[in-house]
């Protein structure tokens, strides 16, 4: 699938650099030519030897190389490639990129072009979970850059938390995905997933069993037609697909405010168990028994429903896609629900115990749609979201 391509692969420097290298030779064994470019911080972590070595080209890394600017330029440098990976990614480049500068060859290369550009940040976690680096984090995704990761776990520094670089394997994947040609291809898709949590004290929430598996299903075969997927998931018990933008959350609120902040979309696809209430008066310390025997009251507020905010709102997807999880009058209840929240097609579908479909592994699904209902066989969760995947390449090549 890589043979032919060209990956100008951007090494920042972080500890996690060396990943970088085993992530050449995957490209290199799948066909792929990698154009490498060293930072001056990287190549305190990894040798141009090894890198040139390994991709069996020349490290490029001084903005005013004379030779290079003779030869090819380093503006045309980041123009032949078909993508541009930076892995590590530091919390510098992404700044540099996400506020313009180009004051190095790889902040120049980054700013020089219009191929698309993935991202696999590495740094401490406080450092990726500044404001300062979420702000940039936001303002990337907005301008289509794409991610992988960062994962979590034990890192380098001795902290744990969200930082680590991903896998080379999974930013191997999210190339792959990223020049996947499909019809979808240059389209950005929402997909949100899982189930919410609403907390009642530090301690317990409320949620649902949703598994996220159909959710995560959809964002897969919607990156397999070619889609820059954001994926906006709420504690899910199936781990998010690779080669997509994960974003994760808590509550139906901060599931809005990611859902929002990840527009526009060309489509979205609302999979989520979104939780209707939320506790108002939720503990600050842990609730504790009083022993009194009466069980403390909570109260309720209503959460935002965010299928019907996007479908009614000003940046509305040209596709919106809502699902209705009934367990009675599946097609009138998901009907009703469509016209309600002004979505264009809804996914129906039967959640009582007995059809075994809220964390199964299969769906039986009916697609409401303003031509009716369409009753799909019972298939597997990922045959279904193969099937809607094509159904939404099919509706916007049409729009
Ligand atoms: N949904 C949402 N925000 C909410 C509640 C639901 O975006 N606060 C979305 C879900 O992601 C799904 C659709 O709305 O795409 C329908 O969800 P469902 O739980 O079936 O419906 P509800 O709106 O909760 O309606 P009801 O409880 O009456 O069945």
């Amino acid at each position: 699938m890589l043979a032919g391509k060209r990956i100008l692969l951007i090494i920042g420097g972080g500890i996690a650099a060396y990943k970088s290298l085993l992530l050449i030779r995957l490209l290199k064994s799948a066909g792929a030519a990698v154009t490498p470019v060293l930072t001056r911080a990287g190549a305190e972590f990894v040798t141009p030897l090894s890198v040139a070595a390994l991709a069996g080209e020349k490290v490029h890394q001084a903005l005013f190389d004379l030779t290079d600017e003779a030869e090819m330029g380093h503006i045309q440098l980041s123009r032949v490639a078909d993508l541009l990976v930076v892995a590590p990614a530091t919390a510098d480049l992404m700044a540099k990129l996400a506020t313009g500068r180009a004051e190095d060859l790889a902040s120049n290369l980054l700013l020089a072009t219009d191929t698309p550009v993935l991202m696999a940040p590495a740094m401490n976690v406080r450092m990726w979970q500044h404001p300062a680096t979420q702000r940039n984090l936001a303002t990337l995704t907005a301008d289509g850059v794409r991610f992988v990761g960062p994962d979590q776990g034990e890192m380098a520094c001795g902290e744990f938390g969200p930082g680590r670089m991903a896998e080379p394997e999974a930013i191997f994947a999210a190339i792959t995905a990223a020049l996947a040609e499909g019809p979808l291809q240059g389209r950005h898709v929402l997909v949100t997933s899982g189930p919410t949590h609403e907390p009642i004290d530090p301690v317990r929430y409320i949620a649902n069993r949703s598994s996220g598996a159909q959710g995560t299903a959809i964002a897969a075969a919607l990156r397999d037609l070619g889609a820059r997927v954001t994926f906006v998931t709420g504690p899910a018990t199936v781990p998010p697909p690779y080669g997509v933008t994960v974003v994760k959350v808590e509550t139906a609120r901060q599931m809005l405010e990611a859902v929002e902040a990840a527009l526009p979309a060309a489509a979205a696809v609302m999979a989520a168990a979104v939780a209707d209430w939320r506790v108002t008066n939720e503990g600050v310390q842990k609730m504790k028994k009083d022993g009194s025997g009466k069980a403390p009251a909570l109260e309720f507020a209503e959460n935002p429903d965010i299928l019907a905010t996007l479908s009614k709102g000003p940046q509305r997807p040209r596709l919106m896609v809502g699902f209705a999880a009934e367990t009675e009058h599946v097609v009138d209840h998901a009907t009703a629900k469509r016209a309600r929240k002004g979505c264009d097609w809804i996914v129906a579908n039967d959640v009582s115990p007995a059809t075994d479909i809220m964390g199964g592994t299969e769906n039986a699904v009916v697609l409401i749609s303003d031509t009716g209902a369409e009753h799909w066989p019972r298939m597997a969760k990922d045959q279904v979201a193969k099937k809607l995947a094509q159904r939404i390449a099919d509706a916007l090549q049409n729009s």
